[in-house]
């Protein structure tokens, strides 16, 4: 009996020459899985179509958007994630909830293995296999587009050979990833760090809008819940303040990043609504947590990130960074003002039933509590260990 196979596919060049190809020279059947977890530009339809003209046995599409927004995205920006303090992950977000469907179809569908279009070079293929490996460790992992030595020329020749419809042309230059947290943009030009890259490559945050105007997002326990007092489910949130805040032009990132695979690459990345809402939650945080809990959350944060880059969605230390982030997010309640205008975003203001902010204690106005005397003999003891270096050793240093 042949051996199924699930595929990733995205409907792409790549993962459609995939599966004729892994039919021809391996001689399996292949099941097309199509995640879709807010891609702006797919037609499903016609994903299913090409999956079926390649050969596919059958093709099938998850909508998978509120689990994502849910269960990956809402952990992610509890924990103001952001890879190399810049990018908020958006592609890495992505592969552990396409590859729970993997093998949920896998499963379902009595396949060994699943299958993915990824080269060598990325860290999307250490993402699809290091966690299919912690789901579930029997399934075979094949990497077809790894190993089959085509160009992309050779495989745009592939294709029209074997009539599979797809639209590439030699002139798309741009490797592209997008989903609800944001858009990847890479390649063409781009591969020079220093070249300015092109304004075409902008979709998300194109300005269009020129009156400055405020946004309020209100969260609960670090979860984003309603904007402009709206309340609305997280996909719809982060739909919203993408149109919103990508209309000001603002929520692009221009970086060179370190892969996992050691390599640098630059990368442009168009995450609007993403760096709006890690922005005000983290500056909520400022009023609703306390200082060491504040400072040490911040402390994991890269950590975090770093495993979420490296394919590590599914380990025992994301999980447990999961327990703490959570708990500490309990008194995560609250308001933020952002102030949006052309090329920026603003914080202008925060407020929580939980606030610590202490009005009574911060002002200098008659108001005052805070008991000015302690202070005398605090700073004192503060400062008594200086002094006693000072006095022993620093005073006595020979004079150059
Ligand atoms: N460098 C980013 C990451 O590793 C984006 C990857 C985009 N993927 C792609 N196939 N274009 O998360």
């Amino acid at each position: 009996m042949a051996k199924r196979v699930v595929l990733a596919y995205s409907g792409g060049l790549d993962t459609s020459v995939a599966v004729r190809w892994m039919i021809e020279q391996w001689g399996v059947e292949v099941i097309c899985l199509a995640v879709d977890v807010g891609q702006a530009s797919d037609d499903w339809d016609v994903v299913r179509e090409r999956a079926k003209a390649a050969g596919a046995l059958e093709a099938i599409v998850v909508d998978a958007r509120k689990e994502f927004a849910d269960d990956f995205v809402a952990p992610a920006l509890k924990a103001n994630a952001m890879y190399e303090g810049r990018y908020p992950l958006v592609s890495a977000l992505s592969r552990p909830v396409i590859v729970k469907h993997l093998v949920e179809t896998a499963r379902y569908h009595g396949a060994q293995a699943v299958a993915h279009g990824c080269t060598g070079k990325g860290n999307d293929q250490v993402r699809f296999e290091v966690s299919t490996r912690a789901l579930a460790p029997d399934l075979e992992v094949l990497a077809p587009v790894r190993g089959w030595g085509m160009t992309r020329e050779d495989s745009i020749h592939y294709a029209y050979d074997h009539q599979i419809p797809i639209v590439a042309t030699k002139e798309k230059v741009y490797s592209i990833d997008d989903n609800l947290w944001g858009r990847a943009i890479e390649c063409g030009e781009m591969e020079d760090p220093w070249a300015v890259p092109p304004p075409g490559v902008w979709l998300l945050t194109k300005p269009t809008e020129t009156e400055p105007r405020d946004v309020v997002i209100g969260f609960e326990q670090g979860q984003p819940v309603s904007v402009d007092g709206e309340r609305l489910e997280m996909l719809d949130i982060i739909d919203r303040l993408n149109g919103i805040v990508g209309s000001y032009g603002w929520g692009r990132i221009d970086m060179v990043e370190n892969r996992r695979v050691g390599i640098k690459s630059r990368e442009t990345y168009e995450c609007p609504a993403a760096l709006a809402l890690i922005l005000a939650h983290k500056d909520l945080e400022s009023i609703c947590l306390e200082r060491d809990l504040d400072r040490e959350k911040a402390r994991i944060e890269p950590r975090y990130a770093e495993l979420i880059y490296d394919g590590l969605w599914f380990s025992p230390l994301k999980e447990s960074f999961d327990a703490f982030v959570d708990k500490s997010q309990e008194f995560v309640t609250g308001e933020v003002r952002l102030r949006l205008a052309p090329g920026s975003c603003q914080v202008t203001g925060r407020r929580s039933e939980h606030s610590l902010y202490d009005y009574e204690l911060a002002t200098y106005d008659a108001a005052d509590t805070f008991r000015h005397e302690d202070s005398a003999g605090f700073v004192r003891l503060w400062g008594l260990g200086i002094e006693t270096w000072s006095a022993r050793q620093a005073s006595k240093r020979p004079s150059s």
